[in-house]
């Protein structure tokens, strides 16, 4: 088995010799640059470790992993305009550098170049890699069409908030996972437990990042700390608080998902004082362990030996206590 720093050295190499047309510049510019700023590229990392750990051939999931990393920072480009948001991985955001257009139709010839490295595995593999491909990113569309409209609406219940990160967070690492497996030589019972592994192993990152977007440090997040309580994002935090708030908290929840015009800055710390006061944060990372408990349930009857699932276990536990 690779060495995680080995993997993630692959990876790194490989975006950095990524070619991109040259002409014209403007449209390939946001593209080399959001890729540039990094990211913990966990999506090819769990693709070549699937790979991997069933025993196949690192080199042929580079393409495939390259196609994941480029269409999740496609989704990245677009969500940052859906989002108002005005910091990726420490920097401007593509809209907010270049503009609005620019960011839409980079995102969207990123989404090809996705499809284009996809394309590279062996043709044996081509049709099912390409219909998972397409079922993830068809679920991602969903999850933000999801995540989209719940902004408007009061009463979304704890059920539709999984369904709607399953769908845009989730679906993308079991993809992913599935992908490496089939191209490791997995069978198909075992490449779909693993699938579900990544699925609730997503849920459980989703869950963390909604709980990093009101508490993570500014200085190591990388994003607009409270982005989710300014654009009233029905996160778990909130779905949460409003089910635990007395009267007085109702009131206060409410009078500040209504305002049209209010300061940030005041929005944040009053909606996270009340969940500070509720101790929203701790429902949340049990929430959060149930999922990773799950996902170590489905790694459990999968047929590989132990020490390989314990290097799943180690990476998912990582990712579990990161702090961007
Ligand atoms: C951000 O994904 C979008 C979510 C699904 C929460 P990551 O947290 O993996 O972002 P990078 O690629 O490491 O920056
Ligand atoms: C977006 O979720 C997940 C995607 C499909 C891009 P978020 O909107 O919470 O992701 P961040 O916090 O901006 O990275
Ligand atoms: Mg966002
Ligand atoms: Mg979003
Ligand atoms: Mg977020």
């Amino acid at each position: 088995m690779k060495k995680l720093e080995d993997l993630q050295a692959i990876i790194s190499d490989a975006i950095d010799k990524l070619n991109f047309p040259e002409y014209p510049a403007a449209l390939y510019e946001p593209i080399s640059y959001i890729l540039s700023l990094g990211g913990k590229r966990m999506r090819p990392a769990l693709l070549l470790m699937a790979c991997d750990l069933f025993g196949g051939d690192v080199d042929a999931a580079i393409p495939p992993a390259l196609a994941i990393e480029v269409f999740h920072n496609f989704t990245l480009m677009h969500d940052d305009i859906m989002d108002n948001a005005p910091l990726r991985r420490g920097h401007t955001t593509v809209h907010e550098r270049w503009n609005k257009n620019a960011a839409i139709l980079s995102g969207d010839v990123m989404l090809v170049e996705g499809y284009k490295l996809m394309m590279q595995v062996e043709d044996r593999l081509l049709r099912p890699i390409l219909d998972i491909f397409n079922t993830t990113a068809t679920g991602v569309c969903e999850g933000q069409h999801l995540d989209m409209e719940f902004e408007e609406v009061t009463d979304v219940k704890i059920d539709e908030y999984l369904e709607m990160i399953r769908l845009k967070t989730a679906v993308v690492l079991g993809g992913a996972l599935k992908i490496g497996a089939l191209i490791g030589g997995a069978d198909l019972r075992d490449a779909n437990l693993l699938s579900s592994f990544g699925e609730h192993l997503g849920l459980a990152f989703q869950l963390q990042d909604d709980i990093l977007d009101v508490y993570g440090d500014p200085e190591k997040f990388g994003k607009q700390v409270g982005g989710d309580i300014i654009s009233n994002k029905k996160t778990y935090l909130l779905i949460k608080a409003k089910e635990l708030a007395n009267n007085q908290q109702t009131i206060e929840l409410n009078h500040w998902i209504d305002l049209k015009e209010f300061d940030t800055a005041n929005k944040v710390e009053a909606v996270t004082a009340i969940y500070n006061s509720l101790d929203i944060r701790k429902y949340a990372e049990e929430a959060m362990q149930t999922y990773a408990d799950k996902a170590f349930d489905a790694l459990d009857a999968i047929n590989l030996p132990e020490e390989h699932k314990q290097y799943l276990r180690d990476f998912a536990d990582g990712l579990l206590v990161r702090e961007n």
